[in-house]
């Protein structure tokens, strides 16, 4: 195949996928692969789902795409199942299209509402493909916390710590990943988190939740946040919500709608809203409901955590963190790890691989006898090395 299509360009492991069920991919010569990564962190409720393929067939035999000045019941059915999850029932919503967009418009909102122009986020913090989230050079203030991994007071953090020093007063937002820090599986410390709220909530900044990875269930809570005691302005939500389908939301609590309201704060996009999307995300939202999939993902994340941390008896594992069904399994080094996932390809099984480092988030819907099969597949490649 020429791949006309990857200009972009990345690499493709797999060119010839040709379906999918549960949390497998098959490809055209019907070889099965465990899909370990959730098709970049979004299955949530597994590959060609039955019942959200029927809520999609009968939404587009009725109302695809009308373009956002025209709307449906369905759009406001979703948009409260959304705001119910997140507990903002008095806020408001959009449906937009990636969870770079949703953290986008967090932050043009948060811009517009605060008056102010400079936005902080952790060193490891990862926000979207924007430029305007990945150029950090400008409007930017980043804080590193590097140091306060191994600092003694790390569960008692000191909002008096001279780390806090140079956090300028003028902020219009705090974007907070909790719990990925760029796919390396990192969970700041709460007490950290709580200092750099109250800073910057009493200086007038907006706390903007960046939840594309963390939410809809996959931390063993309905949002990674909910792991911290703090309370949202904004949340940009995106991949699980949509199973697949290009679909994001960001979310506002009622005192950030109002006040981007009263300033007048304008976005529009052509997909701005879509009756298809928003169907999605309120099927989505109720297949996780209806299974118990948030508490499952909590119990079956604590199972998994403890296989993933026994394959440390190899010492080519020198790391394993998880939350719920968000895990990281440090490699001793970038070619073992190459060698390692190339292993577990050819055996049928997809993790992401980042060198020296594997994300394993599988779909909610992955049982406890698929994951030992792939432990077993895992196990051996490593006794074999
Ligand atoms: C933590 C985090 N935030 C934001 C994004 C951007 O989401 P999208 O790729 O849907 O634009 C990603 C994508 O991987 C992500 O991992």
């Amino acid at each position: 195949m020429s791949n006309i299509y990857n200009c972009t360009p990345y690499k493709i492991d797999i060119p010839d996928i040709t379906g999918s069920e549960g949390i497998y991919l098959f490809d055209k010569k019907g070889k099965k692969y465990m899909d370990l990564e959730s098709g970049v962190w979004c299955t949530s409720v597994g590959h060609n789902n039955e019942q959200l393929n029927d809520v999609i067939k009968k939404q587009i035999s009725l109302i695809m795409h009308a373009g956002f000045s025209y709307s449906g019941t369905i759009v406001e059915e979703s948009a409260e199942s959304i705001l119910k999850i997140t507990g903002l029932e008095n806020g408001k919503c959009v449906f937009l299209c990636s969870g770079s967009e949703a953290i986008e418009l967090a932050r043009q909102i948060s811009k517009k509402v605060t008056g102010k122009k400079i936005s902080m986020t952790m060193h490891d913090s990862y926000l979207g493909s924007y430029s305007s989230v990945t150029d950090r050079s400008e409007n930017w203030y980043i804080f590193n916390w590097e140091k306060c991994k191994s600092c003694k007071f790390k569960r008692n953090c000191r909002i008096d710590c001279e780390q806090f020093e140079n956090i300028p007063e003028n902020l219009s937002d705090f974007i907070f990943e909790p719990g990925s820090s760029s796919g390396f599986v990192r969970f700041p410390p709460e007490s950290l988190i709580l200092n750099i709220v109250k800073i910057v909530k009493t200086n007038g900044g907006k706390i903007i939740l960046n939840e594309v990875t963390t939410g809809i269930g996959r931390t063993g809570r309905w949002f990674g946040f909910n792991h911290y005691g703090i309370k949202a302005d904004m949340i940009a939500i995106g991949k699980g919500v949509g199973n697949g389908y290009p679909v994001s939301v960001t979310v506002l609590n009622k005192e950030t709608a109002d006040q981007s309201a009263k300033a007048g704060f304008k976005y529009m996009q052509s997909h701005q809203n879509d009756p298809l999307g928003a169907s999605i995300v309120k099927e989505v939202i109720n297949i996780i409901d209806s299974n118990d999939l948030v508490a499952e993902a909590e119990r079956k994340g604590e199972l998994f955590l403890q296989q993933l941390m026994d394959l440390q008896k190899n010492k080519i594992i020198t790391g394993v963190r998880g939350r719920g069904l968000l895990f990281a399994v440090d490699i001793c080094d970038k070619k073992t790890g190459d060698y390692i996932y190339k292993k577990l390809l050819e055996k049928g099984f997809i993790v992401c691989n980042r060198g020296a480092l594997f994300r394993i988030d599988p779909s909610l819907i992955i049982s406890e006898e698929e994951f030992d099969l792939f432990i077993k597949a895992f196990n051996n490649i490593l006794d074999s090395i």
